[in-house]
């Protein structure tokens, strides 16, 4: 359970946090996100700066009717281990 709350400016600071701090906190387990074409410019340039960081960001497609498909979730969060390259990238 979280034992605190921290109040942002707008929806991209909370986006900057959120990403940026489980991307930070979890660095050494792995450095991969899984995220998807069509997010919001905040999520894309959060992701955008954590490449230049040293993440792998793997962006799923999404059909005509802007519909994930969770095999291809699941394909790409299984397709990079820890320490490996995406070779598709
Ligand atoms: C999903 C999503 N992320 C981020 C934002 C940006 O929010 P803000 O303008 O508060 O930074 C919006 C705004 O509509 C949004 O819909």
């Amino acid at each position: 359970m979280p034992n605190e709350i921290a109040f942002t400016g707008g929806g991209s600071e909370s986006i900057n946090w959120a990403i940026k701090g489980v991307a930070f906190a979890n660095r050494d387990k792995g450095r991969h996100i899984v995220t998807t074409t069509i997010e919001h410019s905040a999520v894309m340039k959060t992701c955008k700066y954590l490449e230049t960081m040293g993440w792998q960001v793997t962006y799923v497609g999404v059909d005509w009717l802007g519909r994930v498909n969770p095999v291809h979730v699941r394909e790409a969060i299984t397709r990079i281990r820890f320490g490996e390259r995406d070779a598709r990238q």
